[in-house]
């Protein structure tokens, strides 16, 4: 049987290769942090990244290991979704972010919102140098990690009083499966998540505590046109040829209105949960 290790490492591995070959890409579009679900651009806050939102149970199981004197690394902090509420309740926190669009956006929020106890580190995990803190944070970043091992035992390796990784049970581009299949006639194998993370912790030695989330409906941040123009983008989906018609009618069949806004038909509920130990 295949170590968990390399489990991991394979499903990225693939993952990327199918992406790049189902689209017909020659060297590849990646799901590397560059393109990536994080750091929108000039795109409208979403919904999920408001600092004052109350109902992010990651965030408020957060809250109950901060308080004034926590310190808080957030690996992959992307534009601030944890590191700008976690500010006001803690003491500092440091971002560590490669991307410049994702840095750019958090320093612009923080400077608007008066916060001054955020330090951003523009670098790969793999390649910072920070300084320990209590609580070292990584969410939803550790799929876009191949090598798993070193990144892990560097987040343990900062963490003085605990390592928090909020991950879910089934990767974000999961509700992107289904306009693949029905553009191309087949998908990417999906990159892996919370199950499969967990196995590769045990393998490491290390045995967390996992909390898991009552699950949530999917719901879009952006509306159907910016929707639209994303499913391109990361389709690969080149206007006036036989894919973008297929999509446009996956678009009008699968994307669908909610009271609570846009989802995709069919895609289960997200699960999500927090691992945490320490080390
Ligand atoms: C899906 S976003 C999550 C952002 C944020 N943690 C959140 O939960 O909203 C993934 C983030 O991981 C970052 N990332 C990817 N590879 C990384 C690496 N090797 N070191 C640090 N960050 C990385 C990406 O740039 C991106 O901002």
């Amino acid at each position: 049987m295949a170590s968990a290790l390399t489990v991991w490492l394979n499903e990225i591995n693939a993952h990327e290769r199918e992406t790049a070959a189902i689209r017909g890409d020659e060297a590849g579009h990646g799901h590397g942090h560059r393109h990536g679900h994080g750091g929108g651009g000039n795109r409208a806050p979403a919904r999920r990244d408001d600092p004052d939102r109350a109902d992010d149970p990651v965030l408020n199981a957060l809250y109950e290991v901060v308080d004034a004197s926590t310190t808080v690394l957030d690996v992959g902090g992307g534009s601030g979704r944890f590191a700008i509420p976690l500010a006001s309740r803690a003491k500092h926190v440091t971002v560590v972010e490669p991307s410049v669009g994702s840095m750019e956006e958090l320093e612009s929020i923080a400077a608007e919102r008066g916060i001054t106890n955020i330090t951003a580190v523009a670098s790969d995990w793999d390649v910072s140098e920070v300084e320990p803190a209590d609580i070292v944070l990584c969410s939803v970043v550790l799929h876009h990690v191949p090598d798993a091992e070193p990144f892990i035992l560097k987040l343990a390796q900062k963490a003085t009083d605990r390592v928090v990784v909020a991950e879910m049970v089934e990767f974000p581009g999961i509700i992107e499966i289904p306009f693949w299949e029905r553009v191309y006639g087949s998908a990417p194998t999906p990159l892996p998540g919370l199950p499969e993370l967990v196995n590769v912790l045990w393998e490491m030695g290390i045995y967390p505590d996992v909390t898991m989330f009552p699950p949530k409906p999917v719901l879009l941040d952006d509306d159907r046109a910016s929707t639209a123009d994303q499913l391109r983008r990361r389709l690969g989906v080149v206007a006036d040829t036989a894919e973008s018609e297929r999509l446009e009618a996956a678009i009008a069949e699968l994307l669908q209105e909610t009271p609570d806004g846009l989802t995709v038909k069919g895609v289960n509920p997200r699960r999500q949960g927090i691992i945490t130990w320490r080390p």
